[in-house]
């Protein structure tokens, strides 16, 4: 079957319906009705969100939870969190409790530099070039004044801007490579924006420069773009306390806790395979809130992914220790995060994510991004570490296959009581519903 379709961009949303659903389903109907049935009735509010990307047909949900008691620098914040994983915000919670009674996260900003580059081909004499360079740096940057008047006016801007040499590399392969504050913003709008211009006035500047052969006075632009790659925009989240204050319920020998998360962390800085399934254990926490605030979760993954291979190795965010009776455990993780422009006052979920947190600046919103990776692993090698993880996640999964099955109240209260010493699988949920169904 041919299912390509001409010109579906400039369809109604009606029509990209019709087509969606009569193309791919046996029973269009339907298939409309549960398309319509995710539609908000405020019709404003619908076309809002129609209006975010293009060829919209419905909304998808992913449920908002609260994690709340996260005691950050001596402050409660209650986290908002987008994601569809049934432990994570459960996870964060526990966290957040254990924590703000042994004196709670603390966090610090150590570095906010963005970067950006313009990629060019440059075929000519390299000392030419940075003479030339020399010469207009200046024109460069005064060319961008109009873009940056505003961030500058916030303490931002363009903070260097030099030019790279990447000819050992690729041949006549040359950057502008050039780094940027953007305060409260995430920047990439402002970012590339310079860019863009600084290209312009690089490519006119060279073709009236007098020096210049007519093949150097053809300067090729390749691309202008950021770099999702921040290791200058760094953040560090910490825990720490006396070993024995970790005992707890679930934890009856801190010290042999202590130890085995230690050599957990351990295992996952040596050790690639572990350390992306740890890492991505940090993410659960650091996603769901980027996501939560209309920050850009894809820009953060590639970033903090780069930065924990920055050693050639693939390798654990996090951190811990055991010193003088004192456990401590900390990562430091680069995040580009807004908390003005983009979909920060589009969004009202947004907004309100924004609100419960106190309106945070970029910073403060870094901080407490960080801390939630950072419970979140706490978390995740407690459960390891001690019980094992399924015993957690099967309980929260519980639920989901209760839904799907649709059991009813009287069957989730048999179910429930039966599992409260039996383990939990899918098979053995399933089988006690068909008994009881008999
Ligand atoms: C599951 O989403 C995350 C974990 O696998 C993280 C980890 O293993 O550290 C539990």
């Amino acid at each position: 079957m041919n299912n390509a379709v001409a010109g579906f961009s400039k369809l109604s949303k009606e029509a990209k319906i019709d087509w969606i659903a009569n193309t791919y389903f046996s029973n269009p109907t339907e298939a409309v009705k549960t398309i319509k049935q995710y539609w908000n009735s405020d019709v404003q509010l619908q076309q809002l969100h129609d209006e975010f990307i293009e060829n919209t047909i419905t909304n998808f949900y992913l449920p908002m939870g609260i994690a709340p008691n996260f005691l950050i620098n001596g402050k409660y914040y209650s986290v908002p969190m987008v994601i569809e994983e049934s432990s994570v915000v459960a996870a964060a919670a526990k966290s957040a409790k254990f924590w703000s009674t042994r004196g709670g996260f603390k966090a610090t900003v150590l570095n906010t530099e963005k970067i950006g580059q313009v990629h060019f081909i440059f075929k000519g004499d390299r000392d030419k070039l940075q003479s030339f360079f020399n010469a207009i740096k200046a024109t460069l940057l005064a060319s961008t004044e109009s873009i940056t008047k505003n961030m500058q006016k916030r303490g931002g801007g363009i903070l260097s801007l030099e030019l790279r040499d990447k000819t050992a590399e690729l041949e006549n392969y040359y950057q502008l490579h050039a780094t940027f504050e953007t305060k409260d913003s995430m920047g990439a709008n402002f970012i590339n924006s310079c860019l863009e211009q600084l290209a312009k006035s690089l490519k006119e500047a060279a073709q009236n420069y007098v020096a210049f052969t007519e093949a150097e006075k053809d300067i090729t632009i390749v691309m202008s773009i950021l770099s999702n790659y921040v290791p200058n925009c760094i953040v560090r989240a910490e825990v720490s306390c006396r070993v024995e204050e970790l005992a707890e319920k679930k934890i009856e020998n801190p010290t042999l806790f202590a130890e085995k998360l230690v050599q957990a962390v351990r295992i996952a800085e040596i050790e690639p395979y572990r350390a992306v399934t740890h890492n991505k254990g940090i993410m659960n926490g650091v996603d769901a809130v980027v996501l939560a605030t209309g920050n850009d979760f894809r820009a953060v993954e590639a970033g903090v992914h780069a930065y924990a291979s920055r050693s050639g190795q693939y390798s654990s965010l996090s951190h811990a220790k055991i010193e003088n009776g004192i456990f401590t455990f900390w990562m430091e993780i680069p995040l580009a995060l807004g908390t003005v422009g983009g979909l920060t006052s589009l969004h009202p979920l947004v907004k309100l994510a924004l609100e419960i947190l106190g309106k945070p600046s970029a910073q403060e919103l870094m901080q407490v991004v960080a801390v939630t990776g950072l419970a979140q692993n706490f978390a995740a090698l407690r459960s390891l570490t001690t019980t094992g993880i399924q015993e957690g996640h099967m309980k929260m999964h519980l639920n989901n296959i209760l839904n799907q099955y649709q059991a009813t109240a009287e069957e989730r209260k048999a179910i429930a009581r039966y599992f409260e010493d039996h383990t939990v699988s899918h098979a053995s949920v399933v089988e006690l519903i068909e008994n009881l169904r008999k």
